[in-house]
């Protein structure tokens, strides 16, 4: 009997390869950059399972044009370049990757708060550039992290993470999402806070929320405004979550100190972005999750939930297990 047709929009970790290759016949968009549409709308003409990245728009077009498509695994824990909703109403589940990458994630966060905090990408400029003279009283000053306290948006598994590194920092730390959550408040020792309150009282706030169309520009120029006056905002989780222009204006009028994104929309920033300009802006290109180890777990669900979703099983990681409910 002929194997399955599965199509990677990426070369992903060997091993994870060799265990889809059991089930299937494998092919690989060979680039290191994304496919473009066009190539995926090909591809998915024959085949019957897609891994894909958080890089590839997935529309209704891509999955209506799909006749044989059986699962859609991405390869990440977002899941917003993919229509869910076209996938479901084609009974296709669409797979992806929590759980696996929450400690790396907040590791970065974390990693992010610390730089932007004590100015750590400006200084490592300056000594490369030559600029380091002398010890300064006035040199490269920054921002306490220790007994600050810390804003967190979206209190899912990252957010959660990240909340239980700060009780290192004897940080306070508040938390807002459209589900409050009284057990981890207890275990935690965190607070709930209504958005504007946590806004207005964090010294550091940091989005770990998934990315919805309602969800767009969440942070937009009133909720900078409403942050206090050299607070240090975090986004390790989409780009679209922000209004930029915003925030240009919230870093140039140094209303924020500083600011730290992993993600923006769109990705790549475009080159000559003004907010590239900034001294107070660090900026790095999607890599919180990349640890060698998680890459490399992701990878391995990743092909789990495309072999299930080709034998027809349940996909243990499923966006939209609604359609399992339909038959
Ligand atoms: C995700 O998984 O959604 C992250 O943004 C990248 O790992």
């Amino acid at each position: 009997m002929n194997k399955p047709f599965v199509w990677l929009t990426r070369q992903i970790f060997e091993p994870a390869i060799q265990k889809i290759s059991e089930v299937a016949e494998v092919e690989i968009w060979p680039g290191e950059n994304p496919p473009p549409s066009d190539v995926i709308l090909e591809k998915v003409q024959q085949a019957e399972g897609l891994l894909t990245m958080l890089t590839d728009p997935i529309t209704a077009s891509v999955i209506e044009n799909a006749p044989r498509l059986k699962v859609i695994s991405q390869m990440a824990v977002g899941f917003d370049n993919i229509d869910v909703d076209a996938a479901t109403r084609r009974g296709i589940p669409v797979g992806h990757t929590p759980g696996v990458l929450t400690e790396t994630t907040a590791d970065f966060a974390w990693a992010l708060l610390m730089a932007a905090a004590r100015r750590v990408v400006e200084a490592n400029r300056e000594v490369h550039q030559g600029i380091w003279r002398a010890w300064g009283p006035n040199v490269l000053t920054g921002v306490d992290v220790h007994g600050a306290t810390l804003g967190i948006i979206g209190f899912g598994r990252i957010g959660q993470a990240v909340a239980r590194r700060a009780r290192g920092f004897s940080m306070k730390v508040l938390y807002n999402d459209p589900q409050r959550d009284e057990q981890a408040e207890k275990t935690l020792n965190v607070e709930y806070k209504d958005l504007d309150t946590l806004l207005q009282e964090s010294d550091f706030i940091s989005l770990h929320t998934y990315y919805t169309p309602q969800l767009h520009h969440l942070i937009n120029r009133q909720r900078f405004e409403q942050m206090k006056e050299g607070a240090i905002f975090i986004n390790t989780a989409r780009g679209g979550l922000v209004d930029h222009q915003a925030l240009q204006w919230a870093l140039e009028s140094k209303k924020l100190a500083a600011a730290a994104l992993d993600v923006f929309d769109p990705e790549p920033i475009p080159a000559g972005h003004p907010l590239l300009q900034l001294p107070n802006l660090i900026i790095t290109p999607h890599i919180a999750s990349a640890s060698t180890f998680t890459r490399q777990k992701m990878a391995f669900i990743a092909a789990e939930n495309l072999i299930a979703g080709l034998g027809g099983e349940k996909l243990t990681f499923c966006a939209n297990p609604q359609v399992y409910q339909a038959g």
